[in-house]
């Protein structure tokens, strides 16, 4: 498999999980998802991420999105892990974990790069969009935790921009102004930003976030 791309089809798959055999795209639905990588059951790092993702489930419920994670060990190593997680981590594992011990889906999304661990997956992040397509991919070596704070402010991004002409600056948070889009005319911006905006530059065009009230 090549590397994925943004706007490439998210390859469909079935899996062991967690929480019995699923078909991807069929567990994915109409909504969107987020498929993401860990190295290994029983480590430090990965603990404190899935039991920070368990915690934040109700985040991305809100936003309809839905949660898979994956790792190389299989299915017996993922549903005693998850009993430390839950211990450890105050919280109870909500989402399936994917047990990939033939690498099938590991290699079919490309999350084993040789040259930083020949095994193991690293820390891969996939969002894809209700259409199936991906959004996103980060890619963090096994030595750097992810900041799911972030992956949220990057999914509020996402669902906004997918909807309304406009794109998000640097560091914003939902709430925040955002750019209207180089390919909307000065003529259209009343119609389409009733709340008004401001012209920094003739390329810099400042709107309120277009969503909220
Ligand atoms: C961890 O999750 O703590 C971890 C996994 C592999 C290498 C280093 C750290």
């Amino acid at each position: 498999m090549s590397t994925l791309r943004l706007g490439d089809e998210a390859p469909n798959f079935t899996a062991q999980t967690t929480e019995g055999e699923i078909n991807f795209h069929d567990w994915l639905g109409e909504g969107w998802g987020i498929l993401f990588s860990h190295p290994a059951d029983y480590t430090p790092v990965c603990t404190t991420e899935l039991g920070t993702v368990a915690r934040y489930k109700p985040e991305f419920d809100k936003r309809n999105v839905k949660v898979i994670a994956l790792s190389v060990d299989g299915l017996e190593s993922h549903k005693g892990w998850i009993k430390d997680i839950n211990e450890t981590q105050h919280t109870t594992v909500n989402f399936p974990i994917i047990a990939d011990e033939d690498k099938k889906v590991s290699k079919l999304y490309d999350m084993i790069h040789p040259n930083a661990d020949s095994q193991h997956t690293v820390r891969s992040v996939f969002v894809i969009g209700p259409d199936k397509k991906i959004k996103l991919t980060i890619t963090y070596p096994a030595s750097t935790g992810r900041n799911f704070d972030e992956l949220l402010r990057i999914i509020d991004s996402l669902q906004l921009t997918a909807y309304h002409k406009v794109a998000t600056p640097a560091n914003w948070k939902s709430g925040e102004d955002c750019v209207i889009v180089p390919s909307v005319a000065d003529a259209d911006i009343p119609k389409l930003f009733p709340k008004g905006h401001t012209e920094v530059k003739p390329y810099l065009r400042v709107t309120p976030q277009p969503n909220m009230d």
